[in-house]
C-alpha cells in the first residue's frame, strides 16, 4: 500500500483538533496518550523521594548548558543499553520533550520562508509549529519502508530544504518504520544536499516484537543529524523531559543560544527525579511493562479490526508505537463520519489532519494506547457500527451483542 502526495509546497494554516480526554463513555482512539494506568506515579513517588533525600542546595540552581552531567551520563547508559552501541553524555542535549526540541531547532536552524520536507502523512502537531514558524512544507511520499528516498531525491532537484523531519520508527499516523537501508541513504543525503535530517524518536523504543532498526541517534558520525528522544511514551509526557542526540559540531551551534545561554538546561529539576529512576532500575522496568502491556493491546486491536472490518478496511499491524493506519475506500470520508462518531460513542484521527495538502480523506488513525483491552475489543465494534452505519446490536461479536 502506499500512499502521500508530493512535491507541492504547503504551508496552509493549520486547523488542529487535539483529543486529550473521552466524554464519558466514549471511547476514543483518537487519544493518542498513554491510559492512567500505564502512568506511573509509584515509580516517580519513589525516584523523586531517593532524589529528596540526597539532595544539595545547588542542585536547585541553574543547571549546566547542555543539562546535568549526571543526568546526561544515565541517559547515555540507559539509551546505550537499548540502542546496542555507545552514546556519549556529551552528544546528548536536555530538552523539554521532542514539541519543544523541535521548535527550538526551527527556530534556531531555519527562518520564515525555509523549505522543510516531510514524510505525507506526518504527525499533525508537528505541521503546527512549522506553520508557526512561517516555513514552507513539502510532502515526501511513503510506502511500506517508510518514506520513500527515491521521491525525496526528486525533491531534491527541485527544492533546497534547510531540514527533513521524520518519524523513523512507528510512525504517527502510519506506524510504518524506515528500513536500515534507507536510514543510510538520508544521512548520506544529507551531507550531499546539506540539510538537518530531524528524526523524532519518540517510538523507537516501543518495539512490542522485533528490534526496529538502529536509531538514526546511532548515525550522527554520518550525516547532518538530530535525533528528537523523549520521556514522554516510556515514563510520562507530564514530565515534559526529552534530549536531542548529536554531533559535537551540530551541538556546539546548538549551544549558541540565547535561551540556553540565560537560562541553562531546561526542566533541571525534573531530570533530578527522572536520573534517580533510571539508576534504581524503575526506568528499565517500566519500559519492559509498557511493552508488554501496548503489545497485547496492539495485537487486540489487531484481532477486532479483522473481525469487526476486515473486509472494509486495509492495514499493516504495527511492529510497536502507538497507531494503526487504517484505509478505506475512496468514497468514504473519515472527516464527515467523525462528525457521527459521537453518536456511536467512538472516536478516531482523520487522514486529513495528518497530510500537509489536506488529502488523505479515506483513512483513519487509530491508537491503541489509551484503552485496556476490553474496551479496544467494544470500542473497534462501535467503529465498525459507525462505518457500517448500523445500529451497534446488530454487529457481530461486540460487547452489546453478547450482553443480550
Ligand atoms: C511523533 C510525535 N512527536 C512528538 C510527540 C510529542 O512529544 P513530546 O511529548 O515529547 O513533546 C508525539 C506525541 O504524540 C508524537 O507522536
Amino acid at each position: 500500500m502506499g500512499f502521500g502526495y508530493h512535491g507541492e509546497v504547503s504551508n496552509r494554516p493549520r486547523t488542529v483538533t487535539f483529543d486529550s480526554a473521552p466524554a464519558p463513555g466514549v471511547i476514543n482512539f483518537g487519544i493518542g496518550q498513554p491510559s492512567p494506568d500505564l502512568l506511573p506515579v509509584d515509580l516517580l513517588r519513589t525516584a523523586s523521594a531517593d532524589f529528596m533525600a540526597h539532595a544539595q542546595p545547588l542542585e536547585l540552581n541553574y543547571g549546566e548548558r547542555q543539562g546535568d552531567e549526571r543526568f546526561r551520563t544515565a541517559l547515555a547508559g540507559f539509551l546505550a543499553s537499548h540502542y546496542e552501541h555507545p552514546v556519549s553524555a556529551g552528544s546528548l542535549l536536555v530538552t523539554g520533550g521532542n514539541s519543544q526540541a523541535l521548535d527550538f531547532v526551527c527556530g534556531h536552524f531555519a527562518k520564515e520562508g525555509d523549505t522543510v520536507f516531510i514524510e505525507e502523512p506526518s504527525y499533525f502537531l508537528a505541521h503546527q509549529i512549522f506553520s508557526d514558524h512561517g516555513l514552507q512544507v513539502v510532502g515526501i511520499p511513503m510506502d511500506e519502508d517508510g518514506l520513500i528516498t527515491d521521491a525525496l531525491v526528486e525533491q531534491l532537484a527541485i527544492h533546497q530544504p534547510v531540514l527533513l523531519y521524520t518519524i523513523p520508527s512507528y510512525h504517527n499516523p502510519t506506524g510504518k518504520t524506515l528500513s536500515g537501508k534507507r536510514r543510510e541513504t538520508l544521512a548520506r543525503l544529507s551531507l550531499e544536499h546539506d540539510f538537518l535530517v530531524v528524526a523524532d524518536e519518540v517510538y523507537q523504543l516501543l518495539n512490542y516484537f522485533d528490534q526496529p532498526p538502529p536509531a538514526m541517534g546511532t548515525m550522527t558520525d554520518r550525516g547532518n543529524i538530530l535525533s528528537l528522544g523523549s520521556f514522554s511514551k516510556i515514563l510520562a509526557p507530564g514530565l515534559r523531559l526529552g534530549w536531542i542526540q548529536t554531533s559535537d559540531a551540530l551541538m556546539a551551534r546548538l549551544l549558541e543560544t540565547g535561551v540556553i545561554n540565560s537560562g541553562g538546561a531546561v526542566n533541571h529539576f525534573t531530570s533530578h527525579v527522572v536520573r534517580h529512576a533510571i539508576e534504581l532500575g524503575l526506568q528499565d522496568s517500566l519500559l519492559q511493562h509498557l511493552r508488554s502491556s501496548y503489545g497485547q493491546r496492539l495485537e487486540t486491536m489487531h484481532l477486532a479490526l479483522h473481525r469487526q472490518l476486515g473486509d472494509m478496511a486495509r492495514w499493516s499491524r504495527p511492529g510497536g508505537g502507538y497507531f494503526f493506519w487504517l484505509e478505506f475506500d475512496s468514497t468514504l470520508d473519515t472527516a464527515e463520519l467523525r462528525k457521527q462518531a459521537a453518536a456511536f460513542k467512538t472516536g478516531f484521527q482523520p487522514g486529513t489532519v495528518f497530510s500537509c495538502t489536506g488529502d488523505l480523506n479515506h483513512f483513519l488513525r487509530l491508537s491503541f494506547a489509551h484503552y485496556r483491552n476490553d474496551d479496544i475489543t467494544e470500542g473497534v465494534a462501535r467503529l465498525a457500527a459507525l462505518v457500517r452505519n448500523v445500529p451497534l446490536i446488530d454487529l457481530p461479536h461486540s460487547r452489546a451483542t453478547e450482553s443480550v
